[in-house]
């Protein structure tokens, strides 16, 4: 119930209609018995600054950050956990008294998903991972800190994904690294060599879920696990590609899961149940 106690956790994104965070979040609290709650707190691009002044003014305790601010709401914070600032991307935000500290609970979380949920050890493994935003860099820091063997880049706009790959390569020697455009000429041969696909951006995400995938989908293949962060639908146009030609798949629950059950032991010091978060989404 709430009262004069009740403290506030929330959701940062714009827009933020078709998360599963609230559900998740508010189920832990309730099955934890504590006096939180967790609210949608979508705010325009214009407003993002007032947005996160916001946090501190209300007393806001801690937010989840989403789509398009993971890297953008870092200039509004006032400190950052090492690991959000090696990579230059934030999740979760936690209010210690009016001080924001930005962590990112996205690298683990996916790290987490690829061994427990896909089976796949990332250990020596190859791996292409398409987009080159805030997610992007979460996946490709998990994918390198775990020893990727090697790691193929792709996104729109190209220059882009090269000027990250460089970052990498300087902080992780060891990974062979490429990077080029979202064209079948640069990736149609690089995906037959590959044990994991990742899929970063949004491409397929409701409403527009019927679009053709990010790649083309003769270049999937059986020995392949496939990952589209997108969770809504649960069955991305690319999922569907991947199934039918008998790879292994994963939809981006099973992180949402690993990643906001961090954040919420962040701001609260409490663990959720795991299967409690699977069983509320029907994962097995
Ligand atoms: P997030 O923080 O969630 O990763 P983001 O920083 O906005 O979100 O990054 C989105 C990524 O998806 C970008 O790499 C973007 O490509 P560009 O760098 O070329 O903009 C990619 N993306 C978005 N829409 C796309 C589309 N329709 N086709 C291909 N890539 C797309």
């Amino acid at each position: 119930m709430i009262d004069v106690r009740t403290k506030i956790l929330g959701l940062v994104g714009y827009p933020v209609e078709h998360s599963l965070s609230p559900l998740l979040h508010n189920q832990a609290i309730k099955r934890l018995n504590l006096n939180y709650v967790y609210l949608p707190l979508p705010i325009k691009p214009e407003n993002l600054r007032e947005g996160i002044e916001g946090i501190r003014a209300l007393g806001v305790l801690g937010v989840n950050v989403t789509i398009p601010y993971k890297e953008k709401v870092i200039p509004f914070l006032d400190e950052l956990d090492s690991l959000a600032n090696k990579i230059g991307a934030v999740n979760t935000i936690k209010n210690n008294n009016g001080i924001l500290k930005g962590y990112n609970t996205d690298v683990s979380g996916f790290a987490r998903m690829v061994e427990k949920d896909g089976g796949c050890k990332i250990k020596g493994k190859k791996a292409m991972v398409i987009g080159a935003g805030g997610a992007s860099k979460a996946v490709i820091t998990a994918l390198c800190s775990k020893g990727i063997k090697e790691l193929y880049l792709l996104n729109r706009n190209e220059e882009k994904g090269k000027n990250l790959i460089e970052i990498y390569k300087s902080k992780f020697p060891d990974v062979y690294f490429i990077a080029g455009g979202i064209r079948p000429e640069f990736y149609f041969s690089l995906v037959k060599k590959i044990d994991l696909l990742v899929d970063t951006t949004p491409v397929g995400m409701a409403p527009k879920e019927n679009v053709d995938p990010v790649i083309i989908p003769e270049a999937l293949h059986s020995n392949l696990l496939v990952i589209d962060l997108v969770y809504n639908p649960g069955e991305t146009t690319l999922i569907k590609a991947a199934k039918k030609r008998g790879a292994k798949t994963l939809n981006g629950l099973g992180m949402l899961i690993y990643q906001g059950s961090e954040s919420f032991q962040i701001w609260t010091g409490y663990t959720p149940e795991i299967s409690h978060w699977k069983k509320i989404i029907k994962i097995k």
